[in-house]
């Protein structure tokens, strides 16, 4: 299998529309993810370079996405969603995407990602519990399913706002 991780193109819509509703089709039919994509991609927090997409032999397999969030008004990354093909999962795919979306932030000086997931997978990227690093979520019912990377010596700390359409769900 070839592998590339590169921007999502204006011809991929569709198909990262149809990664995603197989990737949490176990939440239904119709999963939130899809129409949050959507909402994302029209929203004044789209960032197009960190919209990234993972090909296997060239066929769109996997997706993720980091829009504008901010910690206190300091300028922040939030991820997600991130979505890999029930059939392409189990072999690198979503690891390749989050370092991928990492590398990109960090050439980008940008000082700290959040995210809302599982801590056993997003663990081995660095992410930490937000509260060791003194952020707050907007919702403290997420717990220790919030995390973030702080990429820099100098990240901020307060409370954490994503994009409006995640930070509305
Ligand atoms: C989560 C997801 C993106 C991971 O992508 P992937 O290509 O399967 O992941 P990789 O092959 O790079 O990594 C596999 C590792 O992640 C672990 N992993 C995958 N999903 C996990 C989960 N939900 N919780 C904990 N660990 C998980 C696997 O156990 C495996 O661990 P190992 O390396 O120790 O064996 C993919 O499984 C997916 O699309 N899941 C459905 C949608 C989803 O849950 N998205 C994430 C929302 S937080």
């Amino acid at each position: 299998m070839t592998l590339q991780i590169r921007r999502e193109g204006p011809g991929d819509v569709a198909s990262v529309r149809a990664v995603h509703r197989a990737a949490f089709a176990r939440q239904g039919a119709d999963p939130i993810e899809v129409a949050l994509v959507d909402a994302l991609r029209v929203d004044a927090g789209w960032m197009p370079h960190f919209s990234l997409v993972a090909a296997a032999d060239g066929q769109l397999v996997g997706h993720v996405v980091a829009t504008r969030a901010s910690v206190d008004g300091v300028p922040a990354l939030g991820v997600g969603p991130l979505g890999v093909l029930p059939a392409f999962q189990g072999r690198g795919l979503g690891t390749a995407l989050m370092y991928a979306l990492i590398g990109a932030a960090l050439a980008r000086d940008e000082t700290l990602v959040g995210l809302l997931g599982e801590p056993a997978f997003y663990g081995r990227f660095g992410f930490v519990a937000a509260t060791e690093l003194g952020i707050r979520a907007a919702h403290p019912e997420w717990g220790r399913y919030f995390q973030v990377l702080a990429l820099t010596g100098s990240a901020p700390s307060g409370t954490f706002r994503y994009a409006g359409p995640i930070e509305s769900l």
